[in-house]
């Protein structure tokens, strides 16, 4: 079957990450989630203290910033300059602040690069806000996934339990900031290709989007 490069895009807390997942699996692609490296540039600077609005000077972070995608039997892990971040780019703190980071166009040409890179083989799955529209115009298929915002709250909420200690009320009003920032910022903001297949999954199973998926995706490997 011929292999194909898939995006998924959508809001937080639609689903995204883990119907990526099954779906890589499903097809034997990789899981490619670019949000983790804007998470990765967004502990970057706040480690080193670089403010968020400041472009020269998160340019010459990301001069010396090495990130890392490696797939183990953990899953997947993201580093910086060797040392593993992955639980730490999973904060409340660092989805704002990623979030204030990707507006940046030092960041996001810097990330186009990485991400073009990523790309080169295809046979991948990448997750992320506009995967279909900027990163990969011309990908196989293009996927874009939303949910009401009730549905996201409750799942990101939950996903949340026992990381950190929040309450439902602070989910809803972070993630409304959150979507706010990353539809209406100059550059690649969040909205669907046009050629994206829309799918809502707040009624539907996360096993139901997959195999809805996979039905798009076997039509168009022929
Ligand atoms: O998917 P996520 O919640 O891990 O993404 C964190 C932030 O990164 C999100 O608020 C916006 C930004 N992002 C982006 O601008 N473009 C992407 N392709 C992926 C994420």
């Amino acid at each position: 079957m011929k292999k194909l490069l898939i995006t998924i895009d959508g809001p937080a807390g639609a689903g995204k990450t883990t119907v990526s997942r099954a779906l890589a699996d499903r097809l034997g692609y990789r899981y490619i989630d670019t949000g983790a490296l804007y998470r990765g540039v967004a502990y970057g600077a706040k480690t080193r203290g670089v403010p968020p609005g400041d472009d020269a000077a998160l340019a010459r972070m990301l001069a010396g910033l090495r990130l890392g995608l490696q797939r183990t039997e953990k899953g997947l892990r993201l580093t910086a300059d060797g040392e593993d971040i992955t639980e730490r780019i999973r904060t409340p703190e660092i989805s704002m602040l990623a979030s204030a980071v990707s507006a940046r166009p030092a960041v996001r040409a810097f990330l186009l690069q990485v991400q073009r890179e990523l790309g080169r083989e295809k046979a991948a799955v990448f997750e992320g806000r506009d995967m279909g529209t900027v990163v990969f115009p011309a990908a196989d298929v293009k996927f874009f996934l939303s949910a009401s915002e009730e549905t996201r709250a409750q799942r990101r909420f939950a996903e949340l339990q026992g990381q950190s200690p929040v309450s439902l009320e602070e989910v809803e009003r972070d993630m409304r900031r959150r979507d706010e920032q990353d539809s209406t910022r100059a550059l690649a903001p969040l909205r669907p290709a046009v050629d994206a297949i829309r799918i809502d999954s707040s009624a539907i199973t996360i096993e139901q989007v997959v195999e809805l998926m996979l039905g798009h995706v076997a039509r168009a490997a022929g």
